[in-house]
Protein backbone atom coordinates (compact mmCIF):
# COMPACT_ATOMS: atom_id res chain seq x y z
CA UNK A 1 0.00 0.00 0.00
CA UNK A 2 1.39 3.56 -1.16
CA UNK A 3 1.59 6.33 1.35
CA UNK A 4 -0.43 9.62 0.51
CA UNK A 5 1.17 13.03 0.06
CA UNK A 6 1.14 14.89 3.50
CA UNK A 7 0.41 11.75 4.98
CA UNK A 8 2.09 10.73 8.25
CA UNK A 9 4.28 8.35 6.80
CA UNK A 10 5.73 11.45 4.61
CA UNK A 11 6.17 13.86 7.75
CA UNK A 12 8.52 11.28 9.37
CA UNK A 13 10.88 11.68 6.79
CA UNK A 14 11.03 15.65 6.59
CA UNK A 15 13.80 16.98 9.00
CA UNK A 16 12.92 19.90 11.45
CA UNK A 17 14.59 23.40 10.59
CA UNK A 18 18.28 23.10 11.96
CA UNK A 19 18.24 19.66 12.34
CA UNK A 20 19.61 17.02 9.48
CA UNK A 21 19.02 13.23 9.86
CA UNK A 22 21.34 10.91 9.44
CA UNK A 23 20.62 8.26 6.77
CA UNK A 24 22.01 5.43 7.41
CA UNK A 25 20.68 5.38 11.33
CA UNK A 26 17.46 7.33 11.43
CA UNK A 27 18.93 9.78 14.16
CA UNK A 28 18.15 13.52 13.77
CA UNK A 29 20.86 16.18 15.14
CA UNK A 30 21.54 19.94 15.67
CA UNK A 31 23.33 21.49 13.37
CA UNK A 32 24.03 24.62 15.42
CA UNK A 33 22.38 27.41 17.29
CA UNK A 34 20.36 29.16 15.07
CA UNK A 35 20.58 32.31 17.53
CA UNK A 36 23.79 33.14 18.58
CA UNK A 37 24.02 35.03 21.73
CA UNK A 38 24.67 38.82 20.13
CA UNK A 39 25.85 40.03 23.83
CA UNK A 40 25.87 42.98 25.64
CA UNK A 41 26.47 45.98 23.25
CA UNK A 42 29.37 48.45 24.16
CA UNK A 43 28.59 50.52 27.27
CA UNK A 44 27.54 54.13 26.66
CA UNK A 45 28.85 56.63 29.38
CA UNK A 46 25.61 58.71 30.13
CA UNK A 47 26.27 62.92 30.64
CA UNK A 48 26.65 62.33 34.00
CA UNK A 49 29.52 59.71 34.20
CA UNK A 50 31.47 62.42 32.03
CA UNK A 51 30.47 65.58 33.50
CA UNK A 52 30.14 66.59 37.03
CA UNK A 53 28.16 69.22 36.69
CA UNK A 54 25.45 67.38 34.72
CA UNK A 55 25.42 65.15 37.81
CA UNK A 56 25.21 67.90 40.55
CA UNK A 57 21.74 68.49 38.69
CA UNK A 58 20.65 65.22 38.59
CA UNK A 59 21.18 65.13 42.63
CA UNK A 60 19.24 67.98 42.97
CA UNK A 61 16.40 67.00 41.08
CA UNK A 62 16.90 63.67 43.54
CA UNK A 63 16.72 65.34 46.46
CA UNK A 64 13.75 67.87 45.57
CA UNK A 65 11.77 65.20 44.86
CA UNK A 66 12.74 63.38 48.36
CA UNK A 67 12.26 66.84 49.78
CA UNK A 68 8.91 67.26 48.24
CA UNK A 69 7.81 64.15 49.81
CA UNK A 70 9.04 65.11 52.96
CA UNK A 71 6.63 68.14 52.75
CA UNK A 72 3.68 66.54 51.23
CA UNK A 73 3.71 63.66 54.44
CA UNK A 74 3.73 66.98 57.08
CA UNK A 75 0.54 68.24 54.71
CA UNK A 76 -0.79 64.69 55.14
CA UNK A 77 -0.64 65.16 59.10
CA UNK A 78 -1.57 68.80 58.60
CA UNK A 79 -4.53 68.05 56.29
CA UNK A 80 -5.50 65.64 58.87
CA UNK A 81 -5.58 67.17 62.14
CA UNK A 82 -7.30 70.58 60.47
CA UNK A 83 -9.22 69.98 58.02
CA UNK A 84 -13.25 69.40 59.70
CA UNK A 85 -14.41 66.13 58.43
CA UNK A 86 -17.70 67.14 56.75
CA UNK A 87 -16.38 69.72 54.50
CA UNK A 88 -17.24 69.15 50.64
CA UNK A 89 -15.35 71.20 48.61
CA UNK A 90 -15.47 70.74 44.19
CA UNK A 91 -12.88 70.19 42.67
CA UNK A 92 -12.97 70.16 38.43
CA UNK A 93 -13.39 67.81 37.08
CA UNK A 94 -14.23 65.39 40.22
CA UNK A 95 -17.21 67.34 41.62
CA UNK A 96 -17.72 67.45 45.20
CA UNK A 97 -15.58 65.65 47.34
CA UNK A 98 -14.76 65.78 50.45
CA UNK A 99 -12.12 67.97 51.57
CA UNK A 100 -10.29 66.05 53.97
CA UNK A 101 -10.74 62.75 52.18
CA UNK A 102 -9.37 64.83 48.68
CA UNK A 103 -6.22 66.38 51.18
CA UNK A 104 -5.43 62.93 52.51
CA UNK A 105 -5.56 61.29 49.33
CA UNK A 106 -3.35 63.68 47.59
CA UNK A 107 -0.58 64.15 50.02
CA UNK A 108 -0.36 60.76 50.65
CA UNK A 109 -0.37 60.01 46.49
CA UNK A 110 2.47 62.80 46.39
CA UNK A 111 4.44 61.86 49.19
CA UNK A 112 4.47 58.05 47.92
CA UNK A 113 5.14 59.10 44.21
CA UNK A 114 7.83 61.44 44.95
CA UNK A 115 10.09 58.71 46.83
CA UNK A 116 9.93 56.53 44.07
CA UNK A 117 10.35 58.97 41.34
CA UNK A 118 13.47 60.33 43.05
CA UNK A 119 14.84 56.47 43.62
CA UNK A 120 13.98 55.85 39.90
CA UNK A 121 16.18 59.08 38.34
CA UNK A 122 18.82 58.03 40.96
CA UNK A 123 19.17 54.92 39.44
CA UNK A 124 19.06 55.85 35.95
CA UNK A 125 21.22 59.18 36.10
CA UNK A 126 24.07 58.47 38.95
CA UNK A 127 23.95 54.61 39.65
CA UNK A 128 26.21 52.55 37.39
CA UNK A 129 24.55 51.50 34.09
CA UNK A 130 26.99 48.78 33.66
CA UNK A 131 25.21 45.52 32.26
CA UNK A 132 26.07 42.09 33.93
CA UNK A 133 24.92 38.98 32.61
CA UNK A 134 23.72 36.58 34.58
CA UNK A 135 24.87 33.10 34.37
CA UNK A 136 21.93 30.20 35.49
CA UNK A 137 22.75 28.45 38.52
CA UNK A 138 21.59 26.17 41.05
CA UNK A 139 18.93 27.29 42.97
CA UNK A 140 21.10 26.46 46.44
CA UNK A 141 23.39 29.38 46.29
CA UNK A 142 27.04 28.00 47.26
CA UNK A 143 29.00 29.57 49.80
CA UNK A 144 30.84 31.07 46.55
CA UNK A 145 27.94 32.40 45.43
CA UNK A 146 27.02 33.93 48.45
CA UNK A 147 30.09 35.41 49.52
CA UNK A 148 29.81 37.03 45.49
CA UNK A 149 26.39 38.83 46.59
CA UNK A 150 27.95 40.03 49.68
CA UNK A 151 31.03 41.41 47.38
CA UNK A 152 28.28 42.45 44.66
CA UNK A 153 25.99 44.41 47.67
CA UNK A 154 29.13 46.20 48.50
CA UNK A 155 30.05 47.37 45.95
CA UNK A 156 26.44 48.60 44.65
CA UNK A 157 26.32 50.44 48.04
CA UNK A 158 29.77 51.79 46.89
CA UNK A 159 28.46 52.41 43.12
CA UNK A 160 25.50 54.00 44.55
CA UNK A 161 27.46 56.78 45.89
CA UNK A 162 25.58 56.19 48.81
CA UNK A 163 28.40 57.47 50.82
CA UNK A 164 29.29 60.04 48.91
CA UNK A 165 25.77 61.57 47.81
CA UNK A 166 24.80 63.09 50.91
CA UNK A 167 22.53 65.00 50.34
CA UNK A 168 20.10 62.10 48.69
CA UNK A 169 21.36 59.96 51.77
CA UNK A 170 19.83 62.08 54.11
CA UNK A 171 16.50 63.30 52.53
CA UNK A 172 15.63 59.83 51.57
CA UNK A 173 16.49 59.06 54.80
CA UNK A 174 14.09 61.55 56.15
CA UNK A 175 11.54 60.27 53.68
CA UNK A 176 12.02 57.03 54.51
CA UNK A 177 11.37 58.10 58.06
CA UNK A 178 8.69 60.70 57.76
CA UNK A 179 6.18 58.76 55.57
CA UNK A 180 5.11 55.73 58.05
CA UNK A 181 3.66 58.93 60.23
CA UNK A 182 0.52 59.18 57.72
CA UNK A 183 -0.28 55.19 58.85
CA UNK A 184 0.58 56.77 62.67
CA UNK A 185 -1.95 59.72 62.92
CA UNK A 186 -4.52 57.50 61.25
CA UNK A 187 -4.56 55.94 64.28
CA UNK A 188 -6.63 58.22 66.09
CA UNK A 189 -9.86 57.16 64.10
CA UNK A 190 -9.77 54.70 66.66
CA UNK A 191 -11.61 56.95 68.83
CA UNK A 192 -10.96 57.97 72.25
CA UNK A 193 -8.59 55.28 74.87
CA UNK A 194 -11.47 53.89 77.05
CA UNK A 195 -9.59 54.84 80.09
CA UNK A 196 -12.07 53.44 83.16
CA UNK A 197 -15.32 53.93 81.31
CA UNK A 198 -15.53 50.15 81.30
CA UNK A 199 -14.99 49.31 84.62
CA UNK A 200 -18.54 50.94 85.12
CA UNK A 201 -21.40 50.67 84.14
CA UNK A 202 -24.70 52.64 84.39
CA UNK A 203 -26.29 50.89 87.82
CA UNK A 204 -26.52 52.93 90.66
CA UNK A 205 -27.90 52.84 94.48
CA UNK A 206 -31.20 52.97 94.54
CA UNK A 207 -32.01 52.50 90.84
CA UNK A 208 -34.90 50.14 90.07
CA UNK A 209 -35.12 46.74 87.61
CA UNK A 210 -36.88 47.53 84.58
CA UNK A 211 -38.72 44.56 82.27
CA UNK A 212 -36.72 45.40 78.72
CA UNK A 213 -39.91 43.77 77.08
CA UNK A 214 -42.77 45.85 79.10
CA UNK A 215 -40.87 48.67 80.24
CA UNK A 216 -42.19 48.29 84.10
CA UNK A 217 -40.46 47.86 87.11
CA UNK A 218 -39.98 44.68 88.02
CA UNK A 219 -41.63 43.16 91.52
CA UNK A 220 -40.11 40.09 92.74
CA UNK A 221 -43.56 38.18 91.89
CA UNK A 222 -43.00 39.23 88.15
CA UNK A 223 -40.00 36.97 88.48
CA UNK A 224 -41.68 32.88 88.46
CA UNK A 225 -38.93 30.19 89.07
CA UNK A 226 -37.53 28.88 85.39
CA UNK A 227 -38.65 31.92 83.44
CA UNK A 228 -35.68 34.39 82.47
CA UNK A 229 -36.31 37.95 82.39
CA UNK A 230 -34.11 40.27 81.13
CA UNK A 231 -33.76 43.52 82.70
CA UNK A 232 -32.29 47.73 82.13
CA UNK A 233 -31.65 50.59 84.84
CA UNK A 234 -34.50 53.10 85.33
CA UNK A 235 -34.33 56.18 83.34
CA UNK A 236 -32.93 54.17 80.11
CA UNK A 237 -35.82 54.73 77.56
CA UNK A 238 -35.15 52.73 73.80
CA UNK A 239 -35.25 56.06 71.76
CA UNK A 240 -32.29 57.53 73.70
CA UNK A 241 -29.38 58.07 71.43
CA UNK A 242 -27.10 56.70 74.23
CA UNK A 243 -28.70 53.60 74.80
CA UNK A 244 -26.80 51.13 73.25
CA UNK A 245 -23.38 52.40 74.55
CA UNK A 246 -25.60 52.15 77.85
CA UNK A 247 -27.61 49.17 77.78
CA UNK A 248 -23.76 46.66 75.77
CA UNK A 249 -22.59 47.37 79.59
CA UNK A 250 -25.78 47.34 81.94
CA UNK A 251 -27.72 44.82 80.56
CA UNK A 252 -29.15 42.26 83.19
CA UNK A 253 -30.12 38.89 83.41
CA UNK A 254 -32.56 37.58 86.18
CA UNK A 255 -33.44 34.53 87.13
CA UNK A 256 -35.54 32.61 90.63
CA UNK A 257 -33.89 29.67 91.85
CA UNK A 258 -35.01 27.53 94.72
CA UNK A 259 -32.64 29.51 97.48
CA UNK A 260 -31.68 25.92 98.53
CA UNK A 261 -30.23 25.18 95.01
CA UNK A 262 -28.07 28.02 95.27
CA UNK A 263 -24.53 26.84 96.27
CA UNK A 264 -22.62 29.94 96.45
CA UNK A 265 -23.13 31.83 99.65
CA UNK A 266 -22.26 35.37 98.47
CA UNK A 267 -24.48 34.77 95.78
CA UNK A 268 -27.75 34.27 98.00
CA UNK A 269 -26.61 37.20 100.05
CA UNK A 270 -26.75 39.33 96.94
CA UNK A 271 -30.21 38.39 95.76
CA UNK A 272 -33.81 38.70 97.26
CA UNK A 273 -35.27 35.34 98.00
CA UNK A 274 -33.75 33.44 94.87
CA UNK A 275 -34.07 35.71 92.83
CA UNK A 276 -30.82 36.88 91.50
CA UNK A 277 -29.03 39.27 88.90
CA UNK A 278 -26.45 38.98 86.79
CA UNK A 279 -24.67 40.78 83.44
CA UNK A 280 -25.70 39.39 80.46
CA UNK A 281 -22.75 40.29 78.42
CA UNK A 282 -20.87 37.03 78.20
CA UNK A 283 -17.04 37.68 80.01
CA UNK A 284 -15.12 35.63 76.23
CA UNK A 285 -15.72 38.14 73.95
CA UNK A 286 -19.28 40.02 74.98
CA UNK A 287 -22.15 38.40 73.31
CA UNK A 288 -25.38 38.64 74.26
CA UNK A 289 -26.34 35.86 76.72
CA UNK A 290 -29.95 34.57 76.25
CA UNK A 291 -30.21 30.64 76.94
CA UNK A 292 -31.03 29.38 79.60
CA UNK A 293 -31.53 25.72 80.84
CA UNK A 294 -33.85 26.19 83.89
CA UNK A 295 -33.07 22.40 85.19
CA UNK A 296 -29.36 22.73 85.54
CA UNK A 297 -29.42 26.35 85.84
CA UNK A 298 -27.16 26.91 83.34
CA UNK A 299 -26.58 29.91 80.75
CA UNK A 300 -25.51 29.57 77.31
CA UNK A 301 -23.53 31.87 74.92
CA UNK A 302 -24.53 31.37 71.53
CA UNK A 303 -21.46 32.81 70.43
CA UNK A 304 -18.69 30.02 71.61
CA UNK A 305 -21.07 27.96 73.77
CA UNK A 306 -19.56 29.34 76.95
CA UNK A 307 -21.77 28.43 79.51
CA UNK A 308 -21.54 29.51 83.12
CA UNK A 309 -23.79 28.02 86.16
CA UNK A 310 -25.70 30.81 87.69
CA UNK A 311 -26.84 28.37 90.69
CA UNK A 312 -22.79 28.37 91.34
CA UNK A 313 -21.69 32.77 90.89
CA UNK A 314 -22.05 32.27 87.13
CA UNK A 315 -19.18 29.93 87.35
CA UNK A 316 -17.90 29.18 83.89
CA UNK A 317 -18.53 25.32 83.93
CA UNK A 318 -17.98 25.31 79.74
CA UNK A 319 -15.87 26.96 77.01
CA UNK A 320 -13.27 30.04 76.49
CA UNK A 321 -15.00 32.40 78.55
CA UNK A 322 -12.06 33.21 81.37
CA UNK A 323 -14.34 33.64 84.50
CA UNK A 324 -17.83 33.85 85.94
CA UNK A 325 -20.39 36.38 85.01
CA UNK A 326 -20.49 39.48 87.39
CA UNK A 327 -23.52 39.46 89.60
CA UNK A 328 -25.59 42.88 90.40
CA UNK A 329 -26.39 43.05 94.22
CA UNK A 330 -29.94 44.00 94.31
CA UNK A 331 -32.85 44.12 97.25
CA UNK A 332 -36.54 45.17 97.38
CA UNK A 333 -37.22 48.65 97.90
CA UNK A 334 -40.24 49.82 100.63
CA UNK A 335 -42.35 50.08 97.76
CA UNK A 336 -41.80 46.40 96.48
CA UNK A 337 -39.49 46.62 93.75
CA UNK A 338 -36.69 45.25 92.74
CA UNK A 339 -33.58 47.74 92.80
CA UNK A 340 -29.80 47.80 92.63
CA UNK A 341 -27.71 48.09 95.39
CA UNK A 342 -24.61 49.73 93.71
CA UNK A 343 -22.78 49.11 90.39
CA UNK A 344 -21.24 45.40 89.13
CA UNK A 345 -18.14 44.79 92.24
CA UNK A 346 -16.22 43.86 89.07
CA UNK A 347 -15.82 45.43 85.54
CA UNK A 348 -18.59 43.18 83.04
CA UNK A 349 -17.91 41.61 79.96
CA UNK A 350 -14.52 40.44 78.34
CA UNK A 351 -11.70 40.61 80.54
CA UNK A 352 -9.20 43.41 79.48
CA UNK A 353 -8.68 44.21 83.17
CA UNK A 354 -7.10 41.36 83.38
CA UNK A 355 -4.34 42.37 81.16
CA UNK A 356 -3.18 45.50 83.67
S1 LIG B 1 -18.54 35.54 73.38
FE1 LIG B 1 -19.47 34.11 74.64
S2 LIG B 1 -18.40 32.34 74.33
FE2 LIG B 1 -17.41 33.74 73.07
Amino acid sequence: MSSQPGSNEDMSEENLPGERSDAHHGAVQPVGDPFADPGLPPHEPRRQDIDERTARRSERVVAFLFTLSMLATVGFIASYVTLPIHKIVYIFPIGHVSALNFALGLTLGVALFCIGAGAVHWARTLMSDHEVPQERHPIEASPEVRQQVMADFAQGAKESQLGRRKLIRNTMFGALALVPLSGVVLLRDLGPLPETKLRHTAWKKGMLLINQNTNQPLRPEDVAIGSLTFAKPEGLSDDDPEFQDVIAKAALMIVRLKPEDIKDKRELDWGHEGIVAFSKICTHVGCPISLYEQQTHHVLCPCHQSTFDLSDGGRVIFGPAGHALPQLRISVNDKGYLEALGDFAEPVGPSFWERG
